[in-house]
């Protein structure tokens, strides 16, 4: 029996109603699939932070370097300024266990209406890689004069040449993987940012000419943002810094119908420490608490991270279920016109696997 140890931080909002969903629906897999999940809880989140004084303790990013993976929710209060959550948590594990890749699929499934008119299942198809090291969201800056007339607030964003071609040769190892159109899109700004994404564009341009097989286009962020809203049927691959990912993830989940079904891994290709896996949406304070979240972007991030460990009947399983319910159309939460609960929708998704 395959054993995976998997640290839970379930968060904060509905961060911690939808992984229970989540972690309900890996555990009804361990038998067909001969995998046993050894959950680890850790109650960090923001009340802890309230109590505390951080958001994690000291020895957190020791405790979680023994686990496989890391399975996590959301984080963000709105007691507290957003980036106190990011850089107590997030940040600092993401950066830690070097977990420079962050992949995020945008997918329209088939029973789901895009607000984009004229888009079918199908038509929506694609694989942000956003780099999640480095870039506009490095740790470096600082205030002057904090608190006066006279504040001041610097804030670099750091491109290596190492940071940029490792990203974007795992987004070229993707479109090979995937062999949808062997297309990869880079994301950039070099018009108005003529420093740290030279060296982007140059580090795309060199890895690009080892995938002769591999077509390529460099848009211009903005210009990324439009044709993702415009003519989103164009992208198989898109491959963007941390802060044009981000944004453009947001664009890619609404266009395929919700936050709620939007998935993400944040990796360390090379195994050297633990991946962690948690959906695209935040804590979502509009709804946190009414029971309504739609828990299928974290049963989907399972999935993603079912495939990590190879355990891919597992994962197609988990998908082919979530797909079922969405092409039914009636065990459904509010934000995909339904009226279903977070919990009678992950109860739906178990009876479904194995279908
Ligand atoms: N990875 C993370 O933990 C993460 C990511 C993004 C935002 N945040 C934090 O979350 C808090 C809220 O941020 P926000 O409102 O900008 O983004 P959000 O993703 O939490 O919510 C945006 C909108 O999408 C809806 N939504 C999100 N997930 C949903 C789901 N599963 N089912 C149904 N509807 C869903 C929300 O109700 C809201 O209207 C902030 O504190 C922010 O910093 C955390």
């Amino acid at each position: 029996m395959a054993q995976y140890k998997v640290a839970v931080i379930r968060g904060d909002g509905i961060g911690v109603e939808v992984i229970e969903e989540g972690i309900k629906v890996l555990e009804a897999l361990s038998e067909q699939f001969d995998i046993s999940w050894q959950f680890e809880e850790h109650p960090w989140s923001s009340e802890y932070y309230i109590k505390n004084g951080q958001m994690m303790p000291s020895d957190g990013l020791d405790i979680l370097a023994k686990a496989d993976v890391i399975y996590l929710g959301a984080v963000g209060h709105v007691d507290i300024q957003d980036h106190v959550t990011l850089s107590g948590l997030l940040l600092p594990i993401r950066r830690s266990f070097d977990q420079y890749v962050c992949e995020r699929p945008s997918v329209l499934y088939p029973g789901i209406t895009s607000p984009l008119s004229g888009k079918k299942p199908g038509d929506i198809d694609m694989v942000v890689v956003r780099e999640n090291t480095e870039g506009e969201y490095a740790d470096v800056g600082g205030f002057q004069y904090a608190g006066f007339d006279e504040e001041i607030g610097v804030q670099s964003g750091i491109f290596t040449r190492r940071g940029c071609e490792r990203v974007i040769k795992h987004a070229f190892e993707l479109a090979r993987r995937r062999d949808k159109d062997r297309h990869v899109t880079s994301v950039t700004k070099s018009n108005a940012l003529g420093y740290g994404m030279l060296v982007w564009d140059r580090a795309f341009d060199r890895i690009a000419g080892n995938y002769p097989d591999i077509e390529t286009q460099s848009l211009l962020v903005d210009a990324a943002c439009m044709d993702f809203i415009r003519k989103p049927e164009v992208f198989d691959i898109v491959v963007a810094s941390n802060l044009f990912g981000d944004i453009l993830t947001d664009i890619g989940a609404i266009i395929t119908g919700s936050m709620g079904l939007a998935s993400s891994a944040n990796l360390d290709p090379q195994r050297r420490y633990p991946s962690m896996f948690e959906p695209v949406h935040g804590s979502a304070p509009d709804i946190m608490g009414k029971g309504v979240a739609n828990p299928m972007a974290q049963i989907l991030t399972g999935a993603m991270m079912a495939r990590h460990f190879g355990e891919n009947a597992a994962a197609d399983d988990i998908e082919k279920s979530v797909q079922g319910l969405l092409v039914q159309g009636e065990i459904l939460t509010p934000d995909l016109g339904g009226s279903s609960s977070t919990e009678s929708v992950g109860d739906a998704v178990v009876r479904s696997l194995g279908n």
